[in-house]
């Protein structure tokens, strides 16, 4: 089944608008006294206003798609059935937002079930004033220009990012093999705090690749739409197709995604 196009575009401008909203929700509660931390695990903050931005962000998709199912962190989210699935991040870098670092966004994608595909998405910086967005076929935009990858192919020379779960004392997915294995070989790395935000810096060539593991859909799902729209490559580490079902990604500007999946896969 296809989307009509008159529902795409209204999507997609529900997914940008609702993010910038959303992002300046997020505003108002950065470095405030008011805004409370509590720990899902020793390791995994939450924030009053991860769960304040989610119940806006929920509510505003149904005021414009009653109906549409949604998976947003937090659990404010509903399915409900239909072939269009919201994936919703909040606040996505928590970490960093509890910490006074400005660096964290919000991001919402949509997902037409019976195609696999993600349709359209959103990844908004407030800090910044960034908001990147995709619809799909139709390119990527960094605040309405469009935005292309790198074009280094040398992984000598490449700046990639990456991020480490929360189980950080579970050898087997705490990344410190890949990490061991690749910083070597390149430029350097960084550690940004924010999936959505590495695909995107990927995205606009500010960063060459990015990998993590034991991700969910809500951290990807638009960034991966942003970065294959921009001339990216998205896949899992052994090089198959990108699910953001599946906890894992590897994305790279596409020159280097034969390097960083070999890698990853220990060759
Ligand atoms: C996290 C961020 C981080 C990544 C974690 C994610 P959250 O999302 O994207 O960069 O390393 O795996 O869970 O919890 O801040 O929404
Ligand atoms: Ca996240
Ligand atoms: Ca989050």
């Amino acid at each position: 089944m296809q989307i009509p196009l008159d529902l795409l575009r209204e999507m997609d401008s529900a997914a940008r608008e609702i993010a910038f909203e959303a992002g300046s929700i997020l505003m108002g509660g950065f470095r405030s006294q008011s805004t409370t931390i509590s720990y899902k695990s020793r390791t995994d903050m939450v924030t009053s206003m991860d769960s304040e931005s989610e119940k806006f962000i929920c509510r505003e998709i149904w005021k414009r798609f009653p109906g549409h199912a949604i998976v947003a962190e937090e659990g404010s989210g509903r399915e409900t059935g239909s072939d269009y699935l919201w994936y919703v991040d909040p606040l996505d870098a928590t970490n960093n937002y509890a910490h006074g670092i400005p660096f964290f966004c919000v991001s919402i994608a949509a997902m037409l079930k019976s195609s696999g595909k993600i349709v359209c998405g959103a990844v908004y910086d407030p800090c910044h004033d960034e908001l990147f967005h995709a619809c799909r076929g139709s390119g990527a935009f960094l605040n309405g220009k469009a935005i292309r990858v790198s074009a280094t192919s040398d992984h000598g020379i490449a700046l990639f990012s990456t991020g480490f779960p929360y189980a950080k004392d579970d050898m087997e997915h705490n990344n410190l093999k890949e990490l061991a294995r690749i910083l070597p070989q390149i430029q350097c790395i960084r550690r940004l705090g924010s999936a959505a935000l590495d695909l995107c810096y990927t995205a606009c060539g500010r960063i060459d690749g990015y990998w993590e593991p034991m991700l969910k859909p809500w951290d990807t799902a638009a960034g991966s739409l942003v970065l294959t729209e921009a001339g990216g490559t998205v896949s899992r580490y052994n090089g198959d197709p990108f699910d953001p079902e599946f906890p894992e990604i590897a994305a790279t500007n596409g020159k280097l995604h034969g390097y960083l999946v070999g890698m990853l896969c220990g060759n």
